[in-house]
């Protein structure tokens, strides 16, 4: 949540931090603004909404200007406005924060006490005022953010400029994520790597307990009591071109039509060519005896928990242990049984959602060993895991996830028949089974895709209602759930999943014409238990829109309209099958009330703070 971005070079930068900021905008869109070093001067333009509504105030900006730093807000305290936009401070300190300062209101009283005046309602302008005081009694720079830092609780990746010190912008880390590009006489910070990819695929991921000092021609870095610290840097083998639309008229979209190619490749990837063992990453053995485990915690945060939800019903029969899983919020909080016999799974699309984070240091407290299922490389998630099996499933930028909720659950599969393997809890015939129908996915996946017309023809007739039920069955109860998650995130719909077998215990009060029920129907073992819901449905007068075969006769009698999904003999890969349709359905009804789809209000894609 909020993305910062930050230049130090020989080149203009007013632009380039301003389509910096562009590729940001995923983390939050409800103000922007942007400060520049030059003339002797900070030189600062801000503007409440969409980072659009910044450019034409950007011209007023020294043009020339060599130093600067942008922000993206998504608000925490205070409205979004341009008031509380970033960067705050324009005399002689200006800072952009991403994250929350839990102890902010005391600082702020002392602060107030002191005759300090306010701007703003955020949290974050308290850092201007510290600095400032301390400024006039350390001349250092460095040590004078070093002794503020000692004040501050709480989250917080910040971009410093001090006005009289032109030559350097310095950058500190603290449970938010921060990334610096390096290049040749020019260097770069940014909350995300894929914003600076234009510019260099060198990078220097900061950790917690560090502050840089960015120079033109150079970086240092120490930790918060001061020791210097030997750069590492890396380097990112990720493509501009991944991180546009390709002709899409969406994000969301672009990368649902990815998913057979991302699934393909992970399939390849992962299980070797003799069809009969994996890539040793996905056994993590070098870090984990997975033989050692007892019992495995899945943790994580809305679409991958409900991957997490599959992570259970794929990995439990698989390695006949048992698999709970639970919303990374309550867990990191909660005295669960765990120990140094458990695994903790976190899955996590962007490896920095703080409550995700926080269960793996709670469960490291506990002994237990911990593994990622993560999407980008060197972000904080896996950075604290003992292991990480990445997802290479390519940038997602579309807020509501759609192929890494799908990159998510294959690993989960392909996870479960190597460790089962492993364990002897598979036996050849079901591994050869599992393999042969893993291998059809990729190519049933762009079956489904092909009735996107017709899914958006549907999606015609339910867009003007206001709720939705989702019901499935086994392992397409968590698909139901990601499916009203989807529904609700991007057009606005109360959308709520349920178990079919839960809906006689409640739900079915709320069935009449205003409450169209979409049922996933696919011809698995429960699929007559399905049908009879629907008959219980039906029998009261409810508008049901089917998920299953096209030709399904029974469904058809039911249901209004059915959205065509094709069939795997694996309820698994069924339901990886099945959320590709419901995605659609989604991205349609949007489509059709005409919200923002790949920025939808109040979200943004990376939740780094609690
Ligand atoms: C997905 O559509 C959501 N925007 C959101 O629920 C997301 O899955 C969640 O915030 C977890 O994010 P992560 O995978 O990056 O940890």
């Amino acid at each position: 949540m909020c993305g910062i971005i930050g230049y130090n070079g020989k080149k203009p930068c007013v632009d380039l931090i301003y389509s910096g900021l562009q590729k940001l905008e995923y983390r939050g869109y409800d103000s922007s603004g942007v400060a520049v070093l030059a003339n002797d001067k900070i030189n600062l333009v801000k503007q409440k909404g969409k980072l659009s509504h910044l450019l034409p105030f950007l011209g007023s900006l020294p043009q020339d200007a060599s130093l600067g730093m942008g922000h993206t807000r998504w608000a925490t305290h205070g409205v979004p406005s341009t008031e509380n936009a970033h960067p705050h401070g324009e005399e002689r300190v200006s800072i952009v924060h991403n994250g929350i300062l839990e102890n902010y209101n005391e600082l702020k009283i002392k602060l107030l006490e002191k005759g300090q005046r306010f701007l703003s309602e955020t949290d974050s302008e308290v850092i201007v005022h510290l600095l400032h005081d301390e400024l006039e009694v350390v001349a250092d720079v460095r040590k004078a953010i070093l002794n503020i830092v000692d004040k501050l609780q709480g989250a917080y990746a910040l971009g410093i400029m001090v006005h009289d010190h032109p030559d350097d912008v310095y950058v500190v880390k603290q449970a938010s994520p921060l990334v610096i590009g390096v290049g040749e006489g020019e260097n770069f910070f940014a909350s995300d790597a894929l914003a600076l990819l234009a510019h260099t695929k060198k990078f220097i991921f900061l950790s917690d307990g560090e502050i840089a000092r960015i120079g033109k021609d150079g970086v240092e870095i120490w930790d918060f009591y001061g020791a210097k610290k030997e750069p590492n840097i890396v380097t990112v083998d990720s493509s501009e071109a991944s991180l546009e639309k390709g002709g899409y008229r969406h994000y969301m979209l672009k990368e649902i039509y990815e998913q057979p190619t991302v699934l393909a490749n992970t399939i390849q990837r992962m299980v070797c060519k003799d069809q009969n063992s994996f890539d040793e990453k996905l056994l993590c053995s070098d870090k984990i005896n997975l033989t050692n485990i007892r019992k495995v915690h899945v943790v994580a945060c809305g679409t991958a928990y409900y991957a997490g939800m599959m992570g259970k019903y794929i990995l439990e029969p698989k390695l006949e242990i048992p698999v709970e899983v639970e919303l990374a919020s309550e867990f990191r909080y909660r005295d669960s049984f765990i120990d140094d016999k458990t695994l903790i799974i976190a899955v996590t699309q962007s490896g920095e959602t703080a409550d995700t984070l926080a269960s793996i240091k709670h469960a490291k407290s506990k002994g237990c060993k911990t593994l990622a299922i993560c999407n980008v490389p060197y972000s904080s998630i896996p950075r604290e895991c003992d292991a990480t099996i990445y997802m290479e499933a390519g940038p997602e930028i579309g807020v509501a996830s759609t192929k890494a909720f799908t990159s998510m659950v294959l690993n989960f599969y392909l996870l479960g028949l190597a460790w089962g393997q492993r364990m002897g809890t598979q036996s050849q015939t079901q591994l050869q089974n599992s393999l042969e129908s893993l291998v059809k996915l990729p190519s049933l996946i762009e079956q489904a895709l092909s009735h996107e017309a017709l899914i958006s023809e549907i999606a015609g007739s339910y867009f003007e209602d206001h709720h939705c039920l989702f019901v499935g069955r086994g392992h397409q109860y968590p698909i139901a759930l990601e499916g009203a998650l989807k529904l609700k995130e991007i057009s606005y719909i109360h959308a709520e999943g349920y178990a079919g077998g839960e809906l006689k215990h409640g739900p079915i009060a709320l069935i009449d014409r205003s409450m169209p029920v979409l049922a996933i129907a696919p011809p698995l073992s429960d699929y007559e238990k399905v049908i009879s819901n629907l008959e219980e449905i039906y029998a009261r007068e409810g508008r049901i829109l089917g998920l299953g075969l096209a030709d399904d006769q029974k469904l058809k009698a039911l249901c209004s309209h059915v959205i065509p999904c094709p069939f795997i003999d694996d309820p698994a890969l069924q339901a990886i099958l099945c959320s590709v349709p419901l995605q659609l359905f989604a991205y349609s009804m949007a489509i059709h009330r005409g919200t923002d789809v790949d920025q939808p209000r109040n979200l943004a894609k990376s939740v780094t703070v609690e």
